[in-house]
């Protein structure tokens, strides 16, 4: 397929111009005021995906945002790959701290980028990666190099809990049958080392609310003698975790199963460095559960955190209150064989347990999500490492990821089907955070690589 590099050449400008204008639509799943934007970046994918040479696309409505459905049937006695990726983003927030407006993508060149990268929310996560697979598509077709039958399901929920694409599943199994999934939307370790995310962890969410008086007090007249909320919230939190940081909830790690000390070895073979990591966080150490590497905590251990903290006066200069009520997010990531709402429950149980008598608790439970993990040794996994080696010139490293698709193995109970995790982003191009980018050479090496897949996936199904 000597082809695929030529036809990147001959139009990676028009690539990187699609890219960039999908890019300018700021579809933010989670805020409501850009609802006409999240339906924009929808019609733009599905007119990519006809444009690419798809003969049925469709925009398939949901009780939320559509799912933009694609499909190339060339005979049905072939393999099916479904690809699935996102098209809604995060917000941007904080605005401020973009070097360039979020949704004005422009491409620059970095210390690990030095062929530019695209600076825009979603680059990364997931429109870059998703375009990839629009792109290799469109080569595929145009070149009569599809091998066997393609079908997208692309949705615009992944940032808020994917809710609809649920019930898509279930409404649509015939529709999305299929021999493998394949999604771009994890990263990889560097670009001289690539890798395969074989796991995915799982997600519990919860916020929580801690009431003290009834109303806001003059914290002069009545602090020291009440119920501080605030004061309250952060002694629980910080009894979430010991002293040598494992988490304190009741039965919390019951379920966990213990990687064992030859899959750790292996595993520890990836290249991690740990006084780089460091640099690019700018922090003097880092900081986790005791017995564990540092790549180890972040990917076979499950965690809680808090992702966000408020209550009382948080406005500019000083106002003397003790609030009535404060409030925290908290997250925790899971890994095989621990259920999100198991894990809910017991963090409920846990935090109620824990509150003094002089103050109520409420706890909400937000998405979740269940953990993930895919064998090596399997057809799919196989295709894509070759893809790896023939265009990368090395044989991609099997990692677990931190982050989570709660979708994924949904895609196992309702669909029947395993899905190959290609992702091509790195660790620091700031998903979620300010400065989201994607590396040029990253969007290029995936629409090369991808063709590769299919062509092995067909050949070792047979
Ligand atoms: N693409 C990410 C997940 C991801 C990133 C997995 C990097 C592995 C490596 C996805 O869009 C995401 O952000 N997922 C959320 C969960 C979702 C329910 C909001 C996450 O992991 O926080
Ligand atoms: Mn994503
Ligand atoms: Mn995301």
């Amino acid at each position: 397929m000597i082809q695929i590099k030529n036809y990147i050449s001959e139009h990676k400008e028009r690539f990187l111009n699609e890219i960039v204008e999908l890019l300018k639509i700021p579809s933010i799943s989670a805020d409501s005021a850009y609802s006409k934007d999240v339906i924009a970046a929808a019609e733009f994918v599905e007119n990519s995906l006809k444009e690419a040479g798809c003969d049925t696309t469709e925009i398939c409505e949901t009780k939320g945002y559509p799912v933009v459905y694609g499909e190339k049937i060339i005979d049905k006695s072939l393999p099916t790959v479904l690809v699935y990726g996102h098209y809604d983003v995060q917000p941007p927030d904080p605005v401020e701290l973009w070097d360039s407006p979020p949704f004005e993508p422009v491409i620059k060149a970095t210390e690990l980028h030095p062929e530019g990268a695209i600076f825009a929310r979603g680059s990364c996560d997931d429109k870059g990666q998703m375009y990839m697979h629009v792109k290799a598509a469109e080569f595929m077709m145009k070149n009569n190099e599809l091998p066997c039958n393609i079908k997208f399901m692309i949705e615009g929920e992944e940032e808020v809990g994917s809710d609809s694409l649920a019930d898509f599943l279930k409404d649509n199994k015939e529709r999305l049958s299929n021999d493998i999934i394949l999604i771009s939307d994890t990263g990889m370790i560097a670009n001289d080392v690539p890798s395969i995310a074989t796991g995915l962890r799982g997600l519990s969410y919860v916020e929580v609310e801690v009431t003290g008086p009834n109303r806001d007090l003059h914290s002069g007249i009545y602090g020291g003698a009440v119920p501080n909320p605030i004061n309250v919230l952060s002694k629980m939190i910080a009894s979430l975790h010991d002293e040598n940081n494992h988490i304190t909830i009741k039965n919390f790690y019951d379920k966990v199963v213990e990687v064992s000390a030859e899959e750790r070895a292996e595993m520890a073979k990836a290249p991690f460095n740990l006084e780089d990591y460091k640099k690019a966080l700018d922090i003097n150490d880092v900081r986790g559960e005791t017995g564990y590497t540092t790549t180890e905590r972040f990917s076979i251990r499950p965690t809680l955190d808090v992702n966000g903290i408020w209550g009382g006066y948080t406005g500019e200069g000083a106002k003397t209150v003790i609030a009535s009520k404060a409030y925290a997010k908290i997250s925790m990531r899971l890994v095989p064989h621990q259920d999100p709402d198991e894990i809910t429950e017991l963090f409920t149980k846990h935090f109620e347990a824990i509150a003094p008598k002089d103050i109520k608790v409420k706890v909400t439970p937000h998405h979740g999500g269940l953990p993930y993990v895919t064998d090596i040794d399997s057809t799919g996994y196989r295709a894509a490492a070759k893809a790896y080696e023939t265009t990368f010139g090395r044989t991609p490293i099997p990692q677990r990821g931190g982050g989570s698709i709660p979708i994924v193995p949904l895609f196992e109970q309702v669909l029947d089907s395993k899905s190959i995790l290609m992702g091509f982003g790195l660790d620091s191009d700031a998903i979620h955070s300010p400065n989201e980018h994607f590396g040029v050479w990253n969007y290029l090496k995936g629409i090369e690589t991808i063709p590769y897949f299919y062509k092995y996936f067909t050949e070792m199904s047979s």
